[in-house]
């Protein structure tokens, strides 16, 4: 029989610096998702790779002296190296500056002008003379009230530009019916609400896919002064890396559609909107899902190579080794939910889940294996416990499925859970049944007999079962377990339990995971103490910040007089607006900012309380309504220049107040 086939892709990242702990952490979900699947069997395919061209990474090589090729093939390197480190096994590594990829990039950007999806039209932006940069609304930075480059911070002019257009709007409707009979194709499926009311529903505006402003990047072959700008470029890798389009498709045939695209949930939007309506428009199947998955934050910030505040993963691997890194990613957050990165969690996991709870486990196990029967483990006797062997072994013998339903989910940190269940149910075994009092009495020897067959066997069932997560570790397990037989490693070797034979040799080794002194350890990965002011610092701003908040929002829960003549109604001028920027407050978990466009009326800043119910990427481009003659405030020392409009929903969540389709930015309502 074929067997049954896995494709599971990674974003491809730009090469702009060097890999962070965030890329690695999409990097180790989707190798240990690949491992998992061909441990079941499967016919697995794992693609990852980088995203080459762009202004960003022009200016970068122009800043370090060399041509944009030499610097990506220098970061490539180094990212293969880092992947290597911890221990990813990729089937490939896509680079989107490869002939394989530009030739269909190329093929592909022509089929949908000749199709008519894809015209030629002006855009109007901001042209950055100095830098030779064309910004889009959304892409400038302001500065005392002046739309100025993000990159240089000087002031920008309005400029045209010619761009080619895709017809985003001509497949809207097919999408959102798409979306709303295939519920699992965006996870987790509060992303697929988001790309429904933020973007689909209100309209889709029509996306610009070349530049002649940029000139790294994959020329239009018919049209060599257009460049195709980003998203056709990059997406397009997840089928030009299996020959797509070419006489040597046989991968694209085998592996398409993707299982998985793993994404952090930044880039949801182009993978959920865009990209399925590409491949629809090529005449292709869809992706079965795309799994958005949260950030890892340091402090209260995401990581960014830009803001400074970044981990990389190499130190700690020098440190402890891959696989307790390894462990922590996929154990520390529930994957789809944001987490904070700390040294102090890291270390914290490696003592608490590894050192004592796995750790412990096997060399209790070992060592008293070694110390009553010699070191053979010994053949099962019919003195049996029903109340304490039976749960332990039913237990044990349903990890396999339970393990696989959270990993179906890709709920990596609760697969981890259901294991740690088990090894810590062991741990409680050793002490009800406690072996060294058994062992004292030559006529218990029955007794012992079992139950350190049943802790030999549950932890070989482990050692099989955290081989995904933690590539090197079962072996070193398996080594001290004594067992060599492949057919007792794998993953039908869990359909039954008790296979352990009876005289397999154990051997003791060191401690699997040496215990480490957290405080130590912090002074040593990061001069610790500086680490903890830094924190400390953090903490007391976000407390001062949100005490502001709270004075700022005195004016939350108004009285209202019981009637009000229209007029009164009238002195308030509420607008539709167009987000054409949003970002988080700095030092604040409350307050998001926000640039919007009023049309004829001009643009205006606004602050609003609503952080914690949107993430401030998936709000630009949508449109809002806002009281724009309010009475100037500070908020956060920013001043705000008018009132959002939200309402609690009933899970006292605040929504934002939507618009119906077709109203112009700087429309009145009332
Ligand atoms: O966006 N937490 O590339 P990129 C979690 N080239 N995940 C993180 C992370 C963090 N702090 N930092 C990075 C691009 N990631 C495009 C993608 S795909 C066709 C084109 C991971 O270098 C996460 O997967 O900015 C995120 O989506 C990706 O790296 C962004 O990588
Ligand atoms: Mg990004």
């Amino acid at each position: 029989m074929e067997k049954k086939t896995f494709y599971i892709t990674t974003p491809i990242y730009y090469p702009s610096g060097n890999m962070t702990i965030g890329h690695t952490y999409t990097t180790v979900a989707a190798d240990t998702m690949t491992r998992f699947r061909r441990m079941q069997g499967y016919d697995t395919y794992f693609l990852t790779g980088t995203d080459e061209h762009g202004q960003k990474i022009e200016k970068k090589a122009a800043e370090a002296g060399v041509t944009p090729i030499e610097y990506v093939d220098k970061i490539v390197a180094e990212t293969k190296e880092l992947w290597k480190l911890m221990d990813i096994e990729y089937d490939d590594f896509i680079r989107t500056t490869e002939e394989r990829h530009i030739r269909i990039v190329q093929k592909i950007f022509r089929k949908f002008y000749e199709q008519g999806d894809i015209y030629k039209a002006e855009y109007e932006g901001m042209y950055c003379t100095p830098c030779e940069s064309f910004w889009t609304p959304t892409q400038l930075a302001e500065k005392d009230g002046v739309k100025v480059c993000p990159d240089c911070g000087r002031p920008c002019q309005p400029m045209r530009e010619e761009s080619y257009f895709f017809k985003m709007s001509k497949y809207q409707d097919w999408l959102i019916d798409y979306i709303e009979t295939h519920p699992d194709f965006i996870q987790p499926a509060k992303r697929a609400n988001e790309m429904l009311t933020n973007f689909l529903r209100p309209g889709l505006q029509d996306l610009c896919v070349s530049r002649t402003s940029v000139k790294w990047g994959i020329p239009v072959d018919f049209d060599e002064k257009h460049t195709v700008y980003v998203w056709i470029d990059a997406l397009s890798n997840y089928i030009t890396a299996l020959g797509y389009g070419t006489d040597h498709d046989e991968l694209y045939r085998k592996y398409w559609p993707a299982d998985v695209h793993l994404v952090g949930k930044e880039i949801v939007r182009f993978h959920t909107i865009y990209w399925p309506i590409m491949l629809h428009a090529l005449g292709l199947p869809l992706p079965k899902q795309v799994f958005g998955h949260g950030w890892l934050l340091f402090g209260a910030d995401r990581m960014s190579k830009s803001k400074g505040n970044v981990v990389y993963p190499e130190p700690i691997v020098a440190r402890y080794g891959v696989d307790p890194l390894r462990y922590y990613l996929m154990r520390e957050m529930p994957f789809g939910a944001d987490g904070n990165y700390t040294n102090e969690s890291f270390l914290t996991r490696m003592n608490a889940d590894l050192a004592n709870d796995l750790g412990n486990l096997v060399s209790r196990t070992v060592a008293m294996i070694e110390k009553y029967f010699g070191g053979a483990v010994p053949a099962a006797t019919d003195a049996v416990d029903p109340q304490t062997d039976l749960p332990l072994q039913e237990h044990c013998a349903r990890l396999p499925v339970l393990v696989s339903e959270q990993m179906d989910k890709l709920q990596f940190s609760q697969a981890l859970s259901e294991i740690w269940k088990v090894i810590g149910e062991c741990n409680k075994y050793i002490d009800v049944t406690q072996p060294w009092v058994l062992g004292k009495d030559p006529e218990k020897k029955d007794r012992l007999a079992n139950v350190m067959r049943n802790l030999a066997e549950c932890v070989r069932f482990t050692a099989i079962l955290i081989g995904p997560f933690m590539p090197s570790t079962p072996d070193r397990i398996f080594a001290q377990l004594g067992i060599e037989d492949a057919a007792l490693k794998n993953w039908d070797s869990l359909n039954a339990f008790g296979k352990i034979p009876a005289g397999t040799q154990v051997h003791k080794g060191d401690a699997l995971f040496p215990r480490i002194d957290v405080n130590k350890e912090l002074e040593a990965l990061s001069g610790g103490k500086e680490e903890k002011k830094a924190e400390k610092a953090a903490q007391k701003q976000e407390k001062k910040a949100e005490k502001q908040e709270k004075k700022d929002s005195k004016h939350d829960e108004p009285e209202y007089p019981a009637e009000i003549a229209i007029d009164d109604f009238f002195k308030c001028k509420i607008q539709v607006a167009r987000v054409l920027a949003c970002e988080k407050v700095e030092k604040s978990s409350k307050l998001l900012k926000f640039r919007l466009g009023l049309g004829e009326d001009g643009e205006r800043t606004v602050v609003s309380g609503i952080q914690k119910w949107y993430e401030p990427e998936t709000l630009i481009g949508t449109q809002v309504a806002v009281i724009t003659n309010l009475k100037t405030a500070k908020l956060a020392g920013i001043e705000s220049q008018g009132m959002i409009l939200s309402a609690m929903d009933k899970n006292g969540n605040l929504r934002l107040m939507s618009v119906g389709e077709g109203v112009e930015d700087g429309a009145i309502i009332g």
